[in-house]
């Protein structure tokens, strides 16, 4: 097999040496439990509470709101169905192209009785319409919790979360957003954006897998997700995750220092593969809005449905090209995506979706453009 283009980091990224050096001491010899007592418990805690504060500086925040758990999925998990058992919101405002940690969690608190969920329109590219959202929450009443992500894994479109956070205070909604495919990316302050609750997953910026954070904004109180120990505040019982904490809050740092360079390098490689195939691929169109308000970490592309370009995704395995059709779960067979379904219902091609990271060169998107082109 040629060498193989790992295109997929919207899925998941490689982790970085530099983690990992981090992270080794507490995988080694610094293997206490944070609980303890003793010197073995006390420096852990210490690389514990220091992950907290330099994850709390970087996102502007104190850090008795961020809480460590597992990643994006349990931390949307605890947020959601929070709001709906402590705060009181029996009205979920969502939108149809969440992630499955939010749809799936919202289906079942809506099958339980617990909660009545309501989806807000999108506009012909996937955004939020958000006339509609304010729609929505003039007309009902009772504690509603809004939960619309911040950008979409699949598409890449970027909400305005300042301007959903607004409408959300006018109406006095609870408002989560799932920024897995942000925290890392962009700069985010907390301090300055209207959220009650913010998600982020190490292992999508080059940090080490179930790895996660879970932002709760001061003053609300949720009672925890997972019962047991008062670990993380009594917010998350269970020893410490510790090496994953210490290689999360790593994974940030470097992620903020190396902002600017790897945005601008990944641009550059997102623009020339979108030329690329244009100039190369007969009928290729973009989902979503990529050179609008977008991640630009991701390309989804939308090919000419032929049975040729159904087999687009095996194809590209073969070549050693690896890319999926959607999020994770459908990457493999091209069984369709919820997202694409949502925006387009049957007139979206066959999508494939790139997503870059700084490891990825011009070169790989070059010899990309010519297997998309004898493929599709
Ligand atoms: C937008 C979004 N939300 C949530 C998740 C789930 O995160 P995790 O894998 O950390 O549970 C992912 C990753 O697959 C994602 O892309």
């Amino acid at each position: 097999m040629p060498d193989r283009i790992y295109l997929d980091n919207a899925a998941t990224t490689s982790l970085d040496p530099a983690v990992l050096a981090a992270m080794m001491p507490y995988l080694t010899e610094r293997f206490g439990n944070p609980s303890s007592i003793y010197s073995y418990g006390r420096e852990t805690r210490l690389a514990v509470e220091t992950a907290r504060k330099s994850v709390a500086r970087i996102l502007n925040t104190r850090p008795a709101t961020i809480f460590f758990t597992s990643g994006g999925t349990e931390s949307s998990n605890t947020a959601i169905c929070g709001a709906v058992r402590d705060l009181g919101c029996r009205r979920i405002v969502t939108s149809p192209v969440e992630h499955h940690a939010t749809l799936h969690t919202v289906e079942n608190l809506q099958r339980r009785g617990e909660a009545v969920v309501e989806h807000v329109r999108l506009r012909p590219d996937g955004h939020i319409d958000l006339a509609d959202l304010d729609r929505i929450l003039v007309n009902g009443d009772g504690p509603a919790l809004v939960t619309l992500m911040h950008a979409n894994n699949e598409v890449g479109n970027l909400t305005d979360i300042r301007a959903v956070g607004e409408i959300c205070r006018r109406h006095g909604a609870y408002f989560h957003s799932d920024t897995v495919q942000t925290v890392g990316h962009f700069p985010i302050d907390l301090q300055d954006l209207p959220v009650d609750f913010i998600t982020g997953s190490g292992h999508k910026f080059h940090g080490p897998k179930g790895s996660g954070i879970l932002y709760v904004r001061e003053g609300i109180a949720l009672s925890p997700f997972l019962q047991g120990g008062g670990q993380e505040r009594n917010m998350r019982a269970g020893t410490e995750n510790l090496y994953g904490i210490v290689g999360f809050a790593r994974a940030l740092e470097l992620a903020t220092e190396r902002y600017e360079e790897d945005r601008a390098h990944v641009t550059s490689l997102k623009r020339s593969l979108m030329e690329g195939l244009r100039r190369s691929v007969d009928g290729v169109r973009f989902h979503g809005d990529p050179e609008g308000e977008s991640l630009y970490t991701v390309l989804n592309v939308s090919l000419p449905r032929t049975e040729r370009s159904e087999m687009i995704l095996y194809n590209l395995d073969m070549a050693g090209v690896c890319v999926s059709g959607g999020s994770a779960c459908t990457s493999g067979a091209n069984q369709g995506s919820h997202v694409i379904r949502a925006i387009y219902g049957d007139e979206g091609g066959v999508a494939v979706r790139f997503s870059f990271c700084r490891h990825n060169t011009p070169e790989e998107v070059d010899r990309v453009v010519e297997q998309v082109r004898s493929l599709a």
